[in-house]
Order: structure tokens, then sequence, then C-alpha cells
């Protein structure tokens, strides 16, 4: 099974067709009007040059629909209104609730998806700028997982590279070998601090860069110390997050270095090296600045050295030749887009990203404070993630300490689940406001609204001892509830698509809404034992619904609240 506009696009995709001698477009979407609405008539008729009321009627006279319509009808300029019958709905939705994967079939033919995301940079606490990336490439590859692709989470985290030295010489100047995570930050600072005031340290700094270049052993053990430390505190934060990110998934930068040679030789061996300004580059063709010079991206530098474009170039390469990626997803912010889009069009002149490939930039905005701008503290300093997520839970356990729940699991769950919620609730191309007061909101489109609507389902379901039964679908209010059900499936294939998790919050928004509207008005503990039965199923199908959609978003949903 799939979901309702899916099965109405099909039916009407082949009416459509017949008429157009070819492909055309039927363009179901929801409607106010009827319960759905296909427009594809009036782009059909321009076509064809004929008037689109005349190539609605076609498409009915081609399929009727009437096995699953009550009523088609043709409305002004050339719209087709659709109402489902309610048998239909109600065997559907009967249908969805006996299926373990909630209508949602597996990918027929699966990808293997390489997921860059998360991707903080050695040596410094994960901060803000870091938990979009997080929390956005963990739905999709949630989502692209449940759904049967082959998932390979890659943490391209910045574990080198110039800073290094700096780092390895701060850490030989430190008495103690024993740096904790809290101090990772100040250790930076420290080192960066003394790098632009002390002319010594910067001399040692440089020439350690160059020794951990060439492979030097003893500095490898410094560099290994601290790449570790910083490891240790990301899967702290992984697992306070929740998110599906292990060591395992490690990726980062250094794992390129032994392939840089072989990629600028590659490059070069195909002709897309030039010299410029004592630089080897590429200049990926269709890409210019502002003055319509071609953009660049570094092979090697005029130092001889490999920075970010030759690693993103190398991991490219290792992810579609030796991972065998079909599909290349990297959650990294807007910032970097021309970054990517270079890498893509290099990779393809190079002949590693082929036809059957597809490559996308999962584009994010910022995060800003409710002043609008760039989110800091006080002092002006990034804020650690840590912090942050402190804050949530605590803010989280004074809401719900009256409650009769076990406040520190559901006080976790929402003030990480909240931080979450919101995060993913926005189009993610756009920036958003970190606002503790909103998120944590229990009404409106927020994390602890849809918690709180999913555990008071579960509470009406703990009052029924008797199995939930067939669905019959009477009341305006049990069909819309129906008819939001079924929207699931459709609303899991597109957000596999594009990508963009705010699609399926607003869908479980809507369909929490549908459920208290239906509620209101349709008793279901007090009435008769069919009608019960029937409601029961529908509150049932709307906890598991909600429940997997929050986990699909990596957020808990609690029973009790
Ligand atoms: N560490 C980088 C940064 O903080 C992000 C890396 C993204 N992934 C990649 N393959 N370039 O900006």
């Amino acid at each position: 099974m799939t979901g309702l506009v899916a099965l109405l696009q099909q039916r009407l995709g082949a009416a459509f067709a017949a008429v157009a001698g070819g492909h055309a477009e039927p363009a179901v979407r929801r409607s106010q009007r009827a319960d759905f609405q296909a427009d594809g008539a009036l782009a059909l008729a321009r076509k064809l040059g004929r008037p689109p009321r005349d190539v609605a009627a076609d498409v009915l006279a081609q399929d009727p629909l009437d096995d699953l319509c009550a009523t088609t009808e043709i409305a002004g300029p050339g719209f087709v209104n659709l109402t489902l019958r309610a048998d239909v709905l109600g065997d559907l939705v009967t249908t969805m609730a006996a299926d373990q994967r909630l209508g949602v079939p597996p990918a027929d033919a699966p990808d293997t998806v390489v997921i860059d995301y998360s991707a903080p940079n050695a040596a410094k606490e994960m901060h803000v700028g870091h938990l979009r990336s997080t929390i956005i490439g963990d739905a999709a590859a949630r989502v692209l997982g449940w759904l049967g692709h082959r998932v390979i989470r890659q943490n391209h985290v910045g574990d080198w590279g110039t800073p290094f030295g700096m780092l390895v010489e701060q850490l030989l100047d430190q008495d103690d070998a024993e740096h904790s995570i809290g101090d990772l930050n100040a250790f930076y600072r420290q080192a960066r601090e003394k790098f632009d005031t002390d002319d010594g340290f910067r001399e040692r700094s440089r020439a350690r860069v160059v020794a951990l270049q060439r492979g030097d052993e003893p500095t490898l053990r410094l560099w290994r110390t601290i790449v570790d430390l910083s490891a240790r505190h990301y899967a702290e934060v992984y697992t306070r997050l929740g998110v599906l990110l292990t060591d395992a998934d490690l990726a980062g930068e250094s794992r390129y270095q032994p392939m840089l040679d072989d990629v600028a030789k590659e490059l070069d061996r195909l002709g897309l090296l030039r010299e410029s300004d004592g630089a080897s580059c590429v200049f990926p063709a269709g890409f210019t600045n502002r003055d319509g010079d071609p953009l660049p991206l570094i092979v090697r530098k005029a130092d001889g050295g490999y920075g970010y474009d030759t690693t993103d170039l190398a991991a490219i390469r290792y992810r579609i030749a030796d991972l065998g990626a079909t599909r290349l997803l990297y959650v990294v912010g807007s910032p970097q887009r021309e970054h990517f889009q270079l890498i893509f069009q290099a990779a393809r002149e190079a002949g590693w990203l082929t036809e059957g490939v597809r490559a996308e930039h999962i584009a994010f905005g910022s995060v800003l404070g409710t002043d609008g701008r760039m989110l800091r503290t006080r002092a002006g300093h990034t804020i650690r993630l840590t912090d942050l997520l402190d804050e949530a839970v605590t803010r989280a356990a004074d809401k719900i300490r009256d409650r009769d729940v076990d406040t520190d699991t559901v006080a976790r769950a929402v003030g990480i689940g909240a931080v979450k919620y919101a995060d993913l609730s926005t189009d993610r191309t756009k920036d958003y406001t970190f606002d503790y007061d909103r998120m944590l909101a229990f009404d409106g489109n927020t994390g602890p609204y849809l918690q709180y609507a999913h555990a008071r389902v579960q509470s009406i379901l703990r009052r029924a001892d008797e199995p939930p039964g067939q669905v019959t679908v009477a009341e305006p209010a049990e069909r819309d509830l129906a008819i939001a059900l079924l929207g699931f499936p459709d609303t899991i294939a597109d957000l596999a698509e594009t990508l963009e998790p705010h699609r399926l919050c607003a869908y479980l928004y809507a369909l929490a809404t549908t459920f208290t509207t239906f509620y209101e008005s349709c008793p279901v503990l007090r009435a008769d034992p069919t009608t019960r039965a029937s409601r029961l199923a529908l509150c049932a199908l709307t906890a598991r619904v909600l429940a997997h959609g929050l986990d699909l978003l990596g957020i808990e949903a609690p029973d009790r609240m």
C-alpha cells in the first residue's frame, strides 16, 4: 500500500496519459472543497489547445474512479474535485493499521546513501553551529534507513591541518598531560592567543605542522591525543542528543591524507589541473565569480600542501568508488554551497560522479538568538552544545514537575526533543531563532505539543481493554482523521526525496490537531461497541504514526507525560 495521494496520482496518471497521448501530471492535492483536487487538466488543456473542462471530462471518462470516489466533479476552470467513498477510507485505514510499516513500502530500488553530517572540528568543543548538521543528518539517516536504503554515516570531522601545529605545541607547553574535555575550549583559545602574540610559539607551530605532515611519529602521537580527546567529547554529546552517530562513523579529514597524492595525480593525468598563482587548481566548468573569472578548487597549494578542497575531492571519489554510494548527501551549512557545487562538478569531469549517482548538498541556515543575530553567550562567545542542552532539560523539568511522571526521564525527552523539533520544524534552508520559551511551549507546532498529544492518545488506549476493530468512517471528523492518517506514506515518500524534515513536522502537527478535533466531537470510550472499536482503531493508529514520525525525527515519545 502507499499513501492516498500516491494512489490517486497513479490512477489519474493513467487516465491523463491516455488523454494526453503521453505523460501528463494529474497534480493531485488535498482540498478544502472536496477531499482532494486534481488541477492537471489546466496544464494539459494549454498543451492540447482545448478547453480545460473538456479535458477534465475526458479524463473522467477514461477512468470514472467510482471504485474509490463517492463523487467526482468538474469545478471552476477545470479542476477535478474528488470525494472518497467512506467504505474505501475505512478499508484503507484498516489495512494501514494491520501493517507493521504503517503503509510505507520499503524502497524497491535501495540506494547506498553516504550521509556526511555533524563534522565538528577537533580540538574545539561542539557548539550550536554543529547542532543543525547533526540533527538534520540524523533524521535523514533514520528515514532512509527505515525505507530500506543502505545508509553509511560519515562524520567528516576536521581532524587535520594547520591548527594542529599550534595545538600540539600547546599540549607540550602544558605541564599536566591530563586535559579534561571542559578544558578543551580554553586549551584552543590559549593556543590561539599564543600563536597570535608569541613569535617563538608561532615558529614552533609552523615547524610542527610540517612534522605532522611528514608523519613524524612523536608528533602523530600528540596529535592523536588531541583527536581522541575530542572524539570522546563528541560521543558524549551524541549519546546525550540520542543520535545514531558512533565512533565507527568517524571518518575525518585525516583519513584521506594517504589518498591525496593519488587524487592530484589522477586529476593531472585527466588534464584537469591548471597552475594559478603557483597553486595547482581545477576550474570546474560553469562556475565564475562576479568578474566572470573561473572559480578554482585548490588541489595543491603553492607550498605543496593539500587542503579542504583536495580532501573533499578524495572523499567523493572514495565514497563512490570504495563505498559504492549511489546517493551522496552533504549536510552542511549554506555558506558552503558553492564549495560543494564545485566539488560535484569536478567529480563529474573526473568521471567519478556518473549518471547513476546523485550528489546533493543538504544546506541549512544559521541559528539566531532572540536578538536576531548569530546565537552567542552574553559575553559574545559561541554557546557550547552541552550548556544549551542542559538548559533545555532544566527548563523542561520545571514545566513538568507537578505531573505524576518520572521527572528525569520525561524532562530529558521533552527538553532534548524540543531543541531537535525546533530545528527540524523550520524550513532547513532558512535561519531560525533559538528561543527556549517558544520551543518548550505545550501548544503550537512544538516538540512538547506532539509528545503530549501522543501521550494523551496513549492514555485513552490504556482505558480500553478490548482490541481495536474495523474502521468505519461516518462523522466528518472521522473522515478528516482517516485522510490525515493515510497521508503518512505520502509524507515519508516526499521526505525521502527532499530531505526537508519540516514537511514531516507539519504533517505530524496537522495530524495531532485533526485528532484533537476528532476526539472533541466523537466520543470513543462512551460509544456503542462497534463505533468504539472503530474509533479505538483510529486512536491506536494515530498514536503509532505520531510515535513513529517522532522517532524518524530522532525524538522520543514517552507513553505518559
Ligand atoms: N568541518 C567542516 C566545518 O566545520 C564541515 C565538513 C563538512 N563535510 C565535508 N565533506 N566538507 O566547516
